[in-house]
């Protein structure tokens, strides 16, 4: 099949599904003109995330793609970017923050936020969703976890496409530039918080994850204020962005099918079950990837060592194999075993929060204002990886 994942255009950003399902028919272990593979059934994809002898270090195709610039210094400093040891030790601190016990903590805030912003749209009545509602609880939960103070909120949206954006198959010049732009200006910022925080060690409550990186210890080291710097920035991005992308993909595919709709606003007890829905269908997260460490099959194709793979998390999650009617939207759907916070060692550490967000603001929303609907086109962001709306308009 003639496809290759490095020349992708508009259409396939658009609506990659049609594409997908032709993959998974006719080449499931896609071979690119580069020599990487793009995988995009189900099976195989998890038995990627789950093998050893596959690396998330991408120091040498970043340094192909960024050169040394401040966007490589990020990507490689992130522990998504990395394996064990420093994986492991990042996880560890960061995973002290991500607890049962601190997540229900949060819920009352949570709720909170989402009261205030609901009142808000009352006021406004016509609003672009995206900017007023979904970006608006994530970026405030995780700014409150790092202690981002409010002043600088209003900013993180910005860096985080600018410096997530870089990470598509196909980057031109000018998003290279942003990317670099907003790791420096973002970075400068986190500096002085960490600084101001080194300082001030006892200024608890806001800001605790920030806290138990900087003074955390696993295995007697620390982390340097760089990788500090680095990973604050990834948390922040990947705190809001995605989940951002959640609740807006859940809001459009809930007016795109409005007998799903109804559904839900009939029987509010399924909103866990609609935002699992959302994430297998419109999966915010759309392509990962992983280096073969090893020689290793794949549908008794040999894969040699040093191959760069491309899983298609999209692909897998409307593999037939697994989902019934799997291009059906169905927010009763179980069981539902969806991989857009994959598995193995990388696995999402903000799930359960993405999860308890996207629940809150959906089941609240449908609940306070049932009549919400479209007032004009939708327009996605124009990514392939991320796969979210830059804005959609709506009337309540
Ligand atoms: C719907 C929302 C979200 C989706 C779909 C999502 C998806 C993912 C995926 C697919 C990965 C693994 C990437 C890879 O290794 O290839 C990941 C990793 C990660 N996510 Fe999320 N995420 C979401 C929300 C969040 C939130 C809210 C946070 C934090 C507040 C978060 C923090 C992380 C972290 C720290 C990692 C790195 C884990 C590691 O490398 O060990 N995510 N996420």
């Amino acid at each position: 099949m003639d496809f290759d994942l490095n020349a992708i255009e508009r259409n396939f950003i658009e609506n990659p599904f049609p594409v997908l399902k032709a993959l998974r028919e006719e080449s499931p272990v896609h071979r690119n003109p580069d020599g990487s593979i793009y995988l995009t059934r189900y099976s195989d994809v998890k038995a990627v995330y789950q093998a050893k002898h596959m690396s998330s270090d991408k120091k040498q195709a970043f340094g192909q793609k960024f050169g040394q610039t401040p966007l490589y210094l990020h990507h490689t400093t992130s522990l998504i970017f990395n394996d064990p040891p420093y994986h492991t030790i990042v996880r560890k601190l960061l995973a002290a923050a991500f607890t049962p016990r601190k997540l229900a903590e949060m819920e009352p805030l949570i709720e909170r936020i989402i009261d205030g912003l609901l009142d808000r749209l009352e006021d406004a009545q016509e609003f672009d969703f995206i900017h007023s509602y979904a970006s608006e609880l994530p970026t405030e939960i995780i700014s409150f976890m790092l202690g981002v103070p409010e002043e600088f909120r209003p900013r993180l949206r910005g860096y985080s496409m600018a410096i997530l954006g870089a990470l598509d198959p196909v980057v031109p010049d000018d998003r290279l530039q942003a990317g670099n732009d907003a790791v420096v200006e973002f970075g400068a910022l986190l500096d002085d918080l960490i600084n101001h925080r080194r300082k001030n060690p006892d200024a608890a409550g806001e800001g605790e994850v920030l806290q138990t990186l900087i003074f955390g210890e696993f295995d007697g080291k620390r982390l340097t204020q760089e990788e500090l710097i680095q990973n604050c920035i990834f948390l922040l991005n990947a705190g809001h962005e995605t989940t951002t992308s959640l609740v807006g993909n859940a809001l459009a595919m809930l007016l795109e099918h409005p007998d799903q709709f109804q559904k839900l606003k009939d029987d509010p007890g399924l909103i866990g079950s609609t935002i699992e829905e959302v994430l297998r269908f419109q999966s915010p997260l759309q392509i990962g990837n992983r280096l073969a460490t090893e020689d290793f099959e794949i549908d008794g194709l040999n894969i040699p060592k040093g191959t760069y793979i491309h899983t298609s998390i999209g692909g897998a999650n409307r593999d037939p194999a697994i989902f019934d009617n799997p291009e059906q939207f169905d927010v009763a759907r179980q069981p539902n075993k969806h991989l857009a916070f994959i598995t193995g060692i990388h696995v999402c550490l903000g799930a359960t929060l993405s999860r308890l967000e996207g629940k809150a603001s959906i089941g609240k929303l449908a609940q306070r204002f049932p009549n919400i609907q479209a007032t004009g086109k939708a327009e996605l962001n124009p990514l392939a990886r991320f796969r979210g709306y830059k804005s959609l308009p709506v009337r309540i």
